[in-house]
């Protein structure tokens, strides 16, 4: 067996196809990682189909048609992706729709690679009706993404049980790695609850950070700067103490001090943002997105 699989092996079906999945579509063929024609999209309505269609993937709204989709080659590795609401997910047509997927295409090489916040392995593992279900549990993976990865700058939380893998899983799973680090930073998680924190930090972090932005961008306006300029100007400053951190590796607040002068313009605005807690403001968004998240799951 070779040690790698082909991207050109690969298929990938999406199981919804909303706000998540066309930012993991169009992430990966910004980049050509892979031909549209390698994507097949199933909803259950139309709603969405214009935008997968328009990319040249295969969308449909029959389940029968996932089944039925590319089962005649026989090197091919399937990536199924769970792309739908947690509340439809345990609704019993679903289960069964989902299931008679994986009864159908259980015979070749593939993952479930779950995107849905709050649903855990066990509880996936524990939905599935195929016989030897316990068979299955190396062949699930969660992921939590943030929405960046649409122009391949997102996070990604990946956690999979690494128990008594098969060459093919490995292989698999590392083709996964692959496909995710074409859509931004994809880190593998060492236990499944810490990505409860990736969706504080990251997956909902994305919008605690873009409220910053706002902020900064009304702030120049209402020092008077046109709205464009304050964006340009805002945009590259968020970009621009990003990357310092990551180049210097000096610690934030290092690099605040650095810029506070005795008496000056910098500190005199800092006092206001420690005056309204900005700090502690931030620590409890994050933490309460990861309880919400704990919430969800339970
Ligand atoms: N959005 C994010 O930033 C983000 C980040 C990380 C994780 N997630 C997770 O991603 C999942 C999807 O979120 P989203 O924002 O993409 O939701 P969304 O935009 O509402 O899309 C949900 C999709 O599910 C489809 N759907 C509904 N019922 C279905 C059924 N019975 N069978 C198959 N598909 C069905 C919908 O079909 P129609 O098109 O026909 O309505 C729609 O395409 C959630 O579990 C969420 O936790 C989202």
């Amino acid at each position: 067996m070779n040690d790698n699989i082909e991207t050109k092996n690969l298929r990938l079906i999406f199981i919804g196809a909303g706000n998540i999945a066309q930012s993991i579509v169009k992430g990966l063929l910004n980049c050509s990682y892979l031909n549209s024609k390698q994507i097949f999209v199933y909803a259950p309505t139309e709603r969405n189909s214009q935008i997968f269609r328009d990319l040249g993937c295969h969308f449909t709204t029959n389940v029968q048609n996932v089944i039925s989709f590319e089962t005649t080659e026989s090197n091919l590795h399937f990536l199924l992706f769970i792309c739908v609401k947690p509340n439809i997910a345990k609704q019993s047509e679903f289960l069964s729709m989902f299931n008679e997927i994986l009864l159908k295409k259980s015979n070749e090489n593939f993952l479930i690679v779950s995107v849905m916040a709050g649903i855990t392995l066990e509880w996936i593992e524990s939905n599935l009706t195929i016989e030897n279900r316990s068979n299955f549990r190396d062949n699930l993976v969660r992921i939590m993404p943030n929405t960046a990865i649409e122009i391949n700058m997102g996070t990604i939380g990946v956690y999979w049980k690494s128990s008594k893998s098969s060459t093919t899983n490995d292989l698999l799973i590392k083709k996964l790695s692959e496909l995710l680090n074409q859509l931004g930073k994809s880190i593998k998680l060492d236990n499944e609850e810490q990505l409860h924190s990736i969706i504080g930090v990251a997956g909902s972090g994305i919008a605690f950070i873009l409220t910053m932005i706002q902020g900064m961008i009304d702030g120049g306006v209402s020092v008077g700067l046109s709205r464009n300029l304050s964006r340009d100007l805002v945009i590259q400053t968020f970009i621009g103490a990003a990357k310092m951190i990551e180049k210097t590796g000096t610690n934030p607040i290092q690099l605040r001090e650095n810029v506070c002068s005795p008496a000056g313009t910098t500190i005199a605005g800092v006092e206001i943002l420690e005056q309204n807690a900005l700090n502690g403001t931030i620590i409890q968004a994050v933490k309460k997105s990861a309880e919400r998240s704990k919430e969800l799951s339970k």
